[in-house]
């Protein structure tokens, strides 16, 4: 598809309902025209996790709001628009099929083409749709539902080189603030806690360092962090400030180990692969945790490999990265019908062997 392209895109597949509008001449860098996000970390945190019946009643409510919102913050109409643009999987099935519903509807009614687009490739080409970055880049993503390292060649061409058996590293964070006591989402707590712990008086494990390759696991870092909660508690009856600081840095330290290592590895396999195209981008909401990006700034810094990381709003759940997804797909000639389904599991990487493990916000991959 040539000439200018004004593309709608609509996100649900977790907990965050979104729409945008996104705009790129044929030669021009795309530009973000509207991107309107609504969370629903209220409607959930009396549940202290995702629900996913209130998810989908949530996106179906307020999708229809948040394309009008765009619309109007845009100052466009339907009328300008030329794609509409869905995640049609992975992720909870009931928020994805809200959009995928609403999508149809959309492109019926005003007889627009629609294009179906996986969640993980929208977050996975967000550094094209930020930085124009040029095919093939190492990608890591990890959020509260994904962690994987993906090389990115193509707008429907990703090697997934490794990822998470269990928990992403988010839900860890997450589950970790729960165990303490600590606000939602639990990263950003966490990482508060940490700067003034001491990360050396509790040493958790480092899962899956002894075994070769990327593939990660973080579950059992909560369960290690549950017993020595336990065992602090036993021995003085409850948690100190410290005590709680002590056992945040800690934690963030095995998570920060982990990630480093298995980024280090991951760059080797995909420089071995392109050495001429050194770089790494990060994304997904963990990608905010400073300690995170200061240690994959220096296993970067040490490969010559230039890092990364798009704007915290464009690294979590969005509907800018949907439409550009979208965008890129439909320039190639991609076009989904009425027959688009949506898909609570989809991997990147067909190739690529299953990974286990479902997630509290839905499939890994
Ligand atoms: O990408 P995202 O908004 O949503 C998905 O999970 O898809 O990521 C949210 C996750 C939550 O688990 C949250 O605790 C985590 O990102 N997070 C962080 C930080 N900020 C957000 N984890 C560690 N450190 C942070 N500073
Ligand atoms: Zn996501």
């Amino acid at each position: 598809m040539t000439g200018t392209l004004t593309i709608l895109g609509l996100e649900s597949s977790c907990d965050d309902t979104a729409a945008a509008i996104v705009r790129q001449t044929e030669t021009g860098a795309p530009e973000i025209l509207a991107n309107i996000v609504h969370g629903q970390t209220d409607l959930h945190a009396p549940f202290g996790g995702v629900v996913p019946e209130i998810a989908a009643r949530a996106h179906a409510e307020k999708l229809d709001f948040c394309v009008e919102e765009a619309l109007a913050a845009s100052d466009l109409s339907l009328q300008d628009i030329d794609a509409i643009a869905v995640t049609a999987g992975p992720g909870l099935i009931g928020g994805v099929l809200s959009g995928v519903m609403c999508a149809k509807g959309l492109a019926t009614g005003l007889g627009l083409p629609l294009v179906g687009v996986n969640h993980l490739a929208g977050h996975a080409l967000t550094p094209r749709l930020t930085d124009q970055a040029a095919f093939p880049y190492l990608m890591l993503l990890v959020s509260g539902g994904h962690c994987q390292f993906l090389i990115a060649q193509g707008p429907d061409n990703f090697t997934r080189l490794g990822g998470t058996i269990d928990d992403a590293p988010g839900e860890a964070f997450d589950k970790t603030a729960r165990l303490l006591g600590l606000p939602q989402p639990g990263g950003p707590a966490v990482q508060k806690q940490a700067q003034t712990g001491d990360a050396k008086r509790f040493r958790f494990p480092r899962p899956l360092l002894d075994r070769p390759g990327c593939d990660m696991s973080f579950s059992g870092l909560k369960t290690a962090l549950l017993r020595t909660r336990d065992a602090v508690i036993a021995e003085k009856g409850g948690l100190t400030h410290q005590d709680r600081a002590d056992l945040c840095a800690g934690f963030q330290a095995a998570v920060v180990d982990v990630l480093a290592e298995k980024t280090r590895r991951a760059l080797d396999q995909y420089l071995a692969i392109s050495p001429s195209q050194p770089l790494l981008a990060v994304a997904g909401g963990v990608a905010a945790n400073t300690a995170i990006r200061a240690r994959l700034e220096t296993v970067c810094a040490d490969n010559g490999t230039i890092f990364t990381a798009p704007p915290l709003a464009l690294c979590t759940d969005n509907a800018a990265m949907i439409a550009y997804a979208g965008l890129e797909r439909f320039r190639a000639g991609a076009q989904d019908d009425m027959t688009l389904a949506a898909r609570p599991r989809w991997p990147l990487d067909k190739t690529a062997p299953a990974l286990l493990g479902g997630g509290k916000k839905g499939a890994k991959a």
